[in-house]
Formats: C-alpha cells, sequence, structure tokens
C-alpha cells in the first residue's frame, strides 16, 4: 500500500452473526484503477462493496479512502449502482428528474439546485451519451440506456471512485460493449477509480487493470493476464464455472457461446 492508494482495505473481517463472510481482506486501488471482483455466488462480492459504503460494520480490519478513515462514508465521495435486474428498475419520471435526484443526495433540506448544479447534471447526462433524451420518460428507456441515466445519476455527485455489481446482466453484447468503453472514458477523462464485481469473466482481460478473485478470501489479487488466474477460477469455481458463467441472465455469454 502507498499513500497515492484511492482505496486501502487492510485486513478485513466482517461476518453476520456468527459467520464470517469476508476473512482477512487487504485490497487497494490506485487513482483510475479498473478493479474487477469475481467470484461464486455467495462469495462475499456485494458484502465487500457495501462494506465500503458503510452499510455493514466490519469486525476487524479498516478501510481508507484517499487515506483517510470513515465511520460514515462522506457523501458524494463513492457511486454505487446496486446489483439488480435493469429491466425492472422503473421510475415514474423524466430522465432529467433521476440525474437531479443524484445532485441533490449532496444536498439537505429543501434540496434545491442551483444553476450550477443543474449545470454538473446536464454534464453528467451529457458524459453517457444521454443528453438528447433528457425530457424522455425514464421507464421508457431501454435497459442500456436507463443504466447510462443511472450512471448519469451518481455522476451527478462527482465521486471519486465508481462501484458497480454486476453492471453488465441484463445488458446484450452491444450493450455491454458501451458499458466498458464508458468506464473506460470516465477513468481516463474524469479520474475516476473503478471497482466493480462481474461474472464477465470472458471480458475482464480486455477492460479491466486487476482482478481479485472472492471467496470469502482473496484468492487472487493481480493482472487478469498473469497465468494463475485461471489455475485459481478453475479451483475456486470448480464445477460450478459454467454455471456461473453462463448464468441465465448472463447474454455476454450467450454471445460467446455463438462464438464457440
Ligand atoms: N444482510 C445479510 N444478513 C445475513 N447474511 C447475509 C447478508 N448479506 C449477505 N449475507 C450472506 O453473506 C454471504 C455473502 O453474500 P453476498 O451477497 O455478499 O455474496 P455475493 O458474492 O454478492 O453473491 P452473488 O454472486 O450471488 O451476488 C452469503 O452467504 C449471504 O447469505
Ligand atoms: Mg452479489
Amino acid at each position: 500500500m502507498n499513500s497515492h492508494n484511492v482505496l486501502e482495505i487492510k485486513d478485513l473481517n466482517v461476518a453476520f452473526g456468527n459467520k464470517v463472510v469476508l476473512e482477512n481482506i487487504n485490497l487497494f486501488l490506485h487513482n483510475k484503477e479498473i478493479m474487477a471482483i469475481v467470484g461464486p455466488n455467495g462469495g462475499g462480492k456485494t458484502t465487500l462493496l457495501k462494506t465500503i459504503l458503510g452499510i455493514y460494520k466490519p469486525i476487524k480490519g479498516e478501510i481508507k479512502i484517499l487515506g483517510n478513515k470513515y465511520k460514515k462514508l462522506p457523501k458524494g465521495l463513492v457511486g454505487y449502482l446496486p446489483q439488480k435486474d435493469l429491466i425492472n428498475y422503473n421510475f415514474p419520471v423524466l430522465v432529467k428528474d433521476v440525474v437531479f435526484m443524484g445532485r441533490k443526495i449532496l444536498k439537505s433540506f429543501p434540496y434545491i439546485l442551483n444553476d450550477q448544479d443543474r449545470e454538473i447534471c446536464f454534464d453528467a447526462l451529457k458524459r453517457v451519451n444521454m443528453e438528447h433524451l433528457i425530457n424522455t420518460s425514464f421507464s421508457n428507456l431501454s435497459g442500456g440506456q436507463k443504466q447510462r441515466v443511472l450512471i448519469a445519476r451518481v455522476l451527478a455527485m462527482q465521486p471519486k471512485i465508481l462501484m458497480f455489481d454486476e453492471p453488465a446482466t441484463g445488458l446484450d453484447v452491444v450493450g455491454q460493449e458501451d458499458f466498458y468503453e464508458l468506464i473506460n472514458k470516465l477513468r481516463e477523462e474524469d479520474n475516476i477509480t473503478i471497482l466493480m464485481v462481474t461474472h464477465d469473466i470472458g471480458v475482464i482481460s480486455k477492460y479491466v487493470d486487476t482482478v481479485a478473485c472472492l471467496n470469502k478470501k482473496i484468492h487472487f489479487h493481480g493482472s487478469p493476464l498473469d497465468g494463475k488466474l485461471s489455475e485459481v477460477l478453475d479451483k475456486v469455481f470448480g464445477k460450478n464455472m459454467q454455471f456461473i458463467v453462463h448464468d441465465s441472465k448472463c447474454l455476454t455469454c450467450m454471445g460467446h457461446h455463438t462464438h464457440e
């Protein structure tokens, strides 16, 4: 670890009751790094993100963001897109209102946005190429468009770190490529550090700098091009590998089948 790390996790243990779900986790992300967390169902991936957010309290260890420990995560520092099915995620509001909500999180009551706040929101929509749909109803958008608007919503907080929990689920192959291109742009142009949980083992080597394989403990942390990774994945996923990667919702995997 060094002082340039944006996120540092040291000797972290998290338990629910007496069941230890995360054990001795050590991870660090430097500025503009894109890290993928992979691992089997129930391996603790979502728990790790929620612990970083301060939703779960560790029983041991510490987390630092920009070198600082925190009890409550400072507003706006980390943008988080939870694990869910995008298609079922509906707001009865316009696209711009969804993005305004992201900015309002930084305000206190009565949550009024000034011209500068609105400018930041419009800019966030531009970053994700959705400004032309600003007055469209959110519920009428495609899955990929909804995801872009939800990304704009967190960008409106001007976060330092973005965390995604299975962002590619529910997107078609083109949508997934677009998503990875977008996060690469955000990292390059907006200096954002990205941590994402994914099951797309096939695409990570193309788009991420580092991979952490998590199943209660970190079984691997390094480059996706490291030959040891596939060995570790085989061991951690075992026979379930096919099931995990080719999950019924995973359209990338369906795409991979057609190329095989
Ligand atoms: N709020 C909670 N209370 C009790 N147990 C929990 C809670 N959240 C998660 N767990 C347990 O912790 C373990 C890790 O769950 P988690 O959701 O972090 O896994 P995951 O790696 O995200 O899995 P998936 O790939 O299915 O999303 C599981 O055994 C789960 O049942
Ligand atoms: Mg999860």
